[in-house]
């Protein structure tokens, strides 16, 4: 899909291109191992999404941005559990009538101001024992403040709908991103 080697029908995964692939790679307990549903926020042109699409269940792709949302149906034609949406993910009451409650996982990676916020108005979706599997990346909230202390802020507002289960740096992937893996509280 985005030039990626393939071996016996399987694409190659780049963790350098891909905040959930890094978290894999560094061993996060993501609790995903095949047919769970899945909310991902901010699936862009659908890298990331469409590998998780490829051996989860039923994956609702939330993207607000026109343009990269054009490839992302694109790489939902032929892939049957992959749903685009065209959608804020700040405001998911937009898209609540169409996604199935108790999914089994959050992806996010929405690269922007307010993305702790983002992940607790959408906690709503998750089962009891659900996870949230987040990239936080700190200068989309501050360019000036320092990573740690950005992540640390996240961290708070998370702690009102989420129990924090592991939190690492992406560093050897991305630079100044944090990883989380939540279950709501
Ligand atoms: C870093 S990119 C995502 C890359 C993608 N997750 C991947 O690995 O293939 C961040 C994306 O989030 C989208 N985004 C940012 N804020 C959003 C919002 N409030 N609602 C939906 N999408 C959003 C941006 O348009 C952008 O495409």
């Amino acid at each position: 899909m985005y030039g990626e080697p393939t071996a016996d029908g399987w694409r190659a995964w780049d963790p350098g291109r891909s905040k959930l692939g890094g978290m894999f790679e560094l061993g996060f307990q993501t609790g995903l191992s095949g047919g769970e549903t899945v909310l991902y926020l901010g699936a862009a042109s659908g890298t990331t999404v469409s590998h998780v699409a490829d051996f989860a269940g039923p994956t609702y792709a939330v993207e607000f941005a026109p343009r990269p949302a054009r490839d992302l149906v694109e790489a939902a034609e032929p892939r049957d559990r992959l749903f685009p949406l065209l959608k804020d993910a700040r405001t998911p009451t937009r898209y609540a009538h169409v996604v199935e409650s108790d999914v089994d996982a959050i992806v996010q990676d929405v690269a922007t101001r307010g993305q702790a916020e983002v992940a607790v108005r959408n906690a709503r979706f998750l089962a009891d024992d659900g996870r949230l599997l987040l990239a936080i990346k700190a200068r989309s909230e501050d360019v000036t403040a320092a990573p740690e202390a950005v992540f640390e802020s996240a961290l708070d507002r998370l702690r009102e709908a989420y129990e924090i289960l592991e939190t690492r740096r992406l560093d050897r992937f991305h630079e100044d991103h944090l990883g989380v893996v939540a279950t709501p509280k």
